[in-house]
């Protein structure tokens, strides 16, 4: 659909960015901190881990006048569990808690809108020990780690985010990483783990709409869209399949409360049903989200499934290159898209698309809780960073989510991947995604100083002009 004219950015539209407590953070055993699964995992060869990572937990100061200078609205970060519960449940640690309080007040002394995540990949070691997700035990646990967060922190945050990216913990646990030593789960584990997180979703919703009735709680999902490889009608299944097992079918649960007829034919089908204990559905279905976050990196190209091993693509996946699954869809290349260094589809165009599904299937507002490109980012010798690239990639998302606005999609603010640099999942410090650089190598941890990147004054530019200047139809 082409419009004569664009719809503008609402004025209160949230200009924000991203980050997570453990790829950000470092002081990873500090201040009566416990171990999570990040701490006990293995990480590639020759990559930074996370014990330092961007040592935000002592510069947090100076970062956020960074934000602040930035322009930034809002900052979506996560708390670290282990912080506050370093085992996981018992008694809190006040030291752990004590950061977040005051992160929270900094950002408030700037005006920046805190959107907080309970909880993004880092469980705590002392609960995976003992079964993890796969255990209930789990469940009451992170009711009552919420339930510490909506009392202390309550009064002062207005947004909170249940869980980062279920559908990656689920489908892709590999890419999170595995404790050392550790077998990835079956399949039927995996599902019975998802059926126990949206249980502890459902009560931390319903619990923060008791606790803080100001505030707005809602999932944050990786969500895109899967093309069709051809106009094969057996293309266009295998794509609907895999958009359904792959996103709508964890949005159907956490907002509607009822599994997914297609996903529980999938599961029942290879044996891989949830066990559903009575109340179950009740209590993911009194959840009832404020909005949807999403994170959107890439699309997918998705094409008939021939049934056998073929389907599963050779190369490493992880939460954004599809691997395929007999029977289910296969992987194919989209010759129209290019791709990052790291072979992610780049794909502005698939985040309109994406929005414009995810409204018309759910009518919730949508906040864009990550986007962005990771690139080995050079420092060059007179102290600059020329991260074009990166311009360019938010430029065109940024352009998409407004064609997106006019076309009736409610976005309420766009948090890019991330305010500043961080360790990638899976791929070390290299992969930089921020605003903001910081001085350090893969292992050498250098001076750590944060320098502004070209992409930090060009957003600078969008957030103060609420998306007018910097944009492509703009110049
Ligand atoms: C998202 C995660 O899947 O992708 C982030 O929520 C992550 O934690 C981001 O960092 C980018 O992925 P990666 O693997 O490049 O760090």
């Amino acid at each position: 659909m082409q419009y004569e004219k664009l719809k503008p950015f609402p004025k209160n539209f949230l200009w924000g960015a991203s980050t997570s407590a453990y790829q950000v953070e470092g002081a990873w055993d500090a201040d009566g901190k416990g171990k999570s699964v990040i701490d006990m995992m293995d990480h590639p060869e020759g990559t930074a881990g996370f014990t330092v990572a961007s040592d935000h937990y002592h510069r947090y100061k100076e970062d956020i006048r960074l934000f602040h200078e930035l322009g930034l609205k809002a900052y979506r970060f996560s708390i670290a569990w282990t912080r506050i519960f370093p085992d996981g449940a018992g008694e809190v640690n006040e030291k752990g808690l004590a950061l977040y309080e005051k992160l929270i007040d900094e950002l408030l002394h700037y005006g920046i809108e805190p959107i907080v995540t309970l909880y993004h990949f880092d469980l705590p070691y002392a609960l995976e020990e003992k079964g993890g997700w796969g255990n209930r035990e789990t469940i009451d646990a992170f009711i009552k780690y919420a339930c510490v967060l909506f009392d202390r922190l309550g009064k002062k945050v207005s947004y909170w985010l249940t869980i980062n990216e279920q559908n990656t913990l689920i489908l892709h646990p590999g890419a999170v990483g595995i404790p050392k030593g550790g077998k990835l789960p079956s399949k039927k584990d995996l599902y019975q783990q998802n059926h126990h997180m949206l249980v502890a979703q459902g009560k931390v919703m319903a619990l923060c709409h008791e606790m803080c009735p100001h505030a707005q709680i809602g999932p944050a999902l990786n969500m895109t869209s899967m093309y069709q490889a051809t106009s094969k009608p057996e293309d266009a299944i295998a794509a609907h399949n895999w958009e359904t097992i792959r996103g709508w079918s964890f949005l159907d649960l956490a907002i509607h409360g009822r599994y997914n007829r297609l996903l529980w034919s999938y599961l029942e089908n290879r044996n891989w049903q949830p066990m559903v204990e009575e109340g179950d559905l009740v209590a993911i279905q009194k959840g009832n989200p404020d909005f949807i976050a999403i994170n959107y990196y890439s699309t997918a190209t998705i094409a008939e499934s021939t049934g056998d091993a073929s389907d599963v693509s050779p190369r490493a996946g992880d939460q954004q290159i599809m691997l395929g699954e007999p029977g289910v869809y296969r992987a194919e290349e989209n010759p129209y898209v290019d791709k990052t260094k790291y072979g992610w589809v780049i794909d502005p165009v698939g985040l309109r698309l994406t929005l414009r599904k995810v409204y018309e299937r759910y009518n919730l507002p949508i906040i864009i809780t990550e986007n962005g490109i990771g690139a080995p980012d050079e420092l060059n010798e007179d102290g600059t960073i020329h991260d074009d690239y990166r311009i360019d990639f938010i430029k065109s998302h940024l352009e998409q989510i407004q064609w997106a606005l006019t076309d009736g999609v409610e976005v309420l603010g766009y948090c890019p991947w991330a305010a500043i640099d961080v360790v990638s999942t899976h791929q070390g410090y290299g992969k930089r995604y921020g605003f903001i650089y910081v001085n350090r190598g893969e292992l050498d941890i250098l001076d750590l100083k944060r320098i502004r990147k070209d992409s930090f004054f060009w957003y600078k530019r969008v957030i103060e002009s609420n998306g007018v200047d910097g944009l492509f139809h703009n110049y």
